[in-house]
């Protein structure tokens, strides 16, 4: 895929990942576009990157969604670069947190199907230029998943399998699907883990490269070696995640039972 001279949409970009995304496609010859829900937030990363084009969008909210799209049509004529990194993660106990389903709800709404309708809702777009790509924001631990974070991991999990199954789908339409993996990142979605942490910079420059060689999945730093892991023993790779995710949390006020 190529990296420079692509209309490329940033889901989330106002901040951690996203952000740092926008500025290394910026640095790239670019034109970028980002959204997020907070207005404030979108207007401090337009100071710092005057270049950059930012809408209000939930991706939950489908009238925002559609509204998005026809204004990215309308001013900019093509999009050929969607990045679907907007996503939240919470930390909780399933079996005793009261409000595990609604937080559970809230992750599904923003992570999975917020990255379905966001896609959908591209895809017209994405299909009419001669050059395309999708890049969907997973996790390791789609493939190696936490108790502590439940359904942040099952939303992950999903967008993994729908990346790979997008990515056929897609194929003889010359669209490419690429996924990243992250390990854990230095960004406000995780900062009350107290561990190693990769820079959101890091992973930007992973996607570049990733995008340049066509590597479809993307892991990099910790989430390498534990993908390897996970390849010889699931059960040892989830022993590994677990003992991390207690040490960092140890020090926490977060109650986490049953750990
Ligand atoms: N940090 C990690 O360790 C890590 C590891 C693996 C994968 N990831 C994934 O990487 C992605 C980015 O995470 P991050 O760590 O950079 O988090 P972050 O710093 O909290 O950034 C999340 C971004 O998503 C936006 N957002 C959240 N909900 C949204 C919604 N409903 N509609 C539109 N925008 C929304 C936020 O802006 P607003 O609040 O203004 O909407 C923000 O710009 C996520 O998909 C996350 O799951 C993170």
């Amino acid at each position: 895929m190529k990296i420079n001279d692509n209309t490329v949409l940033i889901t989330g970009g106002s901040s951690g990942i996203g952000l740092a995304i926008a500025q290394a496609l910026l640095n790239l010859n670019n034109r970028v576009i980002i959204c997020g829900r907070n207005q404030q937030k979108l207007a401090q990363a337009s100071q710092a990157y005057p270049q950059l084009h930012t809408f209000l969008c939930d991706v939950t909210k489908p009238d925002q969604v559609s509204e998005m799209f026809t204004a990215i049509k309308s001013q900019f004529g093509n999009l050929n670069l969607l990045v679907n990194n907007a996503g939240i993660i919470k930390f909780y106990d399933f079996l005793h947190d009261e409000d595990a389903v609604i937080s559970g709800e809230e992750e599904i709404a923003t992570n999975l199907v917020g990255t379905l309708r966001v896609t959908k809702a591209a895809l017209p777009l994405l299909l009419n230029s001669p050059e395309s790509a999708i890049v969907n924001l997973s996790s390791i631990v789609a493939l190696v998943p936490s108790a502590t974070t439940a359904i942040y991991s099952a939303t992950k999990a999903a967008v993994h399998s729908f990346s790979c199954s997008l990515r056929q789908q897609l194929q003889p339409n010359n669209i490419k699907v690429f996924e990243v993996m992250p390990p854990f990142v230095d960004t406000e979605a995780i900062k009350q883990i107290n561990t190693d942490k990769v820079s959101p910079a890091e992973v930007a420059e992973a996607l570049i490269k990733g995008l340049r060689t066509n590597n479809y999945e993307i892991r990099l730093g910790p989430a390498k070696a534990l993908y390897f892991v996970h390849r010889l023993s699931p059960t040892k790779a989830e022993g590994i995640l677990k003992q991390l995710v207690a040490k960092a949390l140890k020090s926490q006020m977060m109650p986490i039972r049953n750990s």
